[in-house]
């Protein structure tokens, strides 16, 4: 085989790699789409990925459907492909060594700036494949999953980290007395406010996304930060949020994380988490399950009791035997 030839069976090779992965991690057909544009590092045209695709050998026939319904969400959207591919390509989720903690945030303000620049959908999530429509729908199966949980409550307050365009601003402004979207990239915040300019009870704000100290202990009922924390991880400032997301929690309290970290290994999220959790008094309630059809989200939800714990005294005797 010639170089050419083998360069293009490795490539092959490496896509039916992506693809399988996400066959076997049962995401949904958006998702893969949004990881082929994520992983890929080659140029290739929409058409040959498709073919690519249907070469991988399904183990069932629901991954039969799915992968035809890969192929075809390929072929219907070639433009759509590309945009996702800039959009991803615009934040870089890898840390250089000698990368300081904020010197991280500050590239990943300036990153989610460009990315918002090029899709205000697809910057938030790759999945919607640039389409308004089908980021509502993810947005309203979250929104849904979020009541049935009782996170929501009209006398409840709520502080979402990393608000991006406000989509949850708008989808459950109502469901909440007040609303405090924050963000590191101004551009997300002049979205975001353009989007909510209707909703008297949505605060948006521009912050440094080093800590939470522009508010007051026990000031939010509830946090929520869908896949920001990944952010966190990366630039190094997941436990300090998780100290600040416990002081600014009322008691009772309630923490939404979608997505803990992109390190791939929901073993490793469930015990930074358990570990956070039990340092700071609050109790897993659910730990990174998959409860989205349309996102492959992994969600935590934990609560903090009403009551301070105490631990009962104890006992000591000073009797000598
Ligand atoms: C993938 S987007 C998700 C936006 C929004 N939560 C949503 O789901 O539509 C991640 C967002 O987190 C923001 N972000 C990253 N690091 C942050 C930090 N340290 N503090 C606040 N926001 C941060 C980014 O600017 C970006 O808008």
């Amino acid at each position: 085989m010639s170089a050419a030839g083998s360069k293009s069976a490795q490539r092959r090779m490496a896509i039916r790699s992506v693809v399988k992965g996400c066959m076997a991690d049962g995401v949904c057909a958006e998702a893969v789409v949004a990881r082929l544009a994520l992983h890929l590092r080659v140029e290739i045209r929409v058409a040959e990925l498709a073919e690519i695709v249907l070469e991988v050998v399904p183990s069932n026939s629901q991954e039969k459907e799915r992968l035809q319904e890969v192929a075809g969400l390929l072929r219907r959207k070639p433009g759509a492909f590309a945009t996702l591919r800039a959009t991803g390509a615009a934040v870089r989720h890898a840390r250089d060594d000698d990368e300081t903690d904020a010197a991280v945030v500050r590239r990943l303000a300036l990153s989610f700036d460009a990315a918002a620049a090029i899709s205000q959908t697809a910057s938030v999530q790759l999945a919607s494949l640039g389409d308004e429509e089908r980021l509502s729908a993810t947005t309203e199966e979250v929104a849904a999953w979020l009541k049935e949980q009782d996170f929501t409550g009209t006398g409840r307050d709520i502080l979402d980290i990393g608000c991006g365009i406000g989509r949850f601003e708008r989808a459950l402004a109502k469901s909440f007395n007040r609303m405090v979207g924050i963000d590191i990239s101004s551009r997300m915040i002049s979205i975001a406010s353009d989007r909510c300019a209707a909703l008297g009870n949505v605060e948006l704000r521009q912050t440094c996304g080093l800590d939470l100290t522009e508010f007051d202990d026990s000031s939010f009922d509830c946090v929520l930060a869908v896949d920001s924390f990944p952010y966190l991880v990366l630039a190094g400032m997941a436990e300090r949020h998780f100290d600040e997301i416990a002081r600014i929690l009322k008691r009772p309290g309630w923490l939404a994380l979608l997505n803990y970290s992109y390190r791939g290994s929901l073993f490793l999220d469930r015990t930074d988490i358990g570990r956070l959790a039990e340092a700071h008094q609050l109790r897993v309630v659910i730990n990174g399950e998959k409860p989205f059809r349309s996102w492959d989200g992994d969600a935590f939800l934990l609560a903090r009791a009403a009551e301070h714990y105490r631990a009962p005294p104890v006992r000591t005797s000073n009797k000598r035997r």
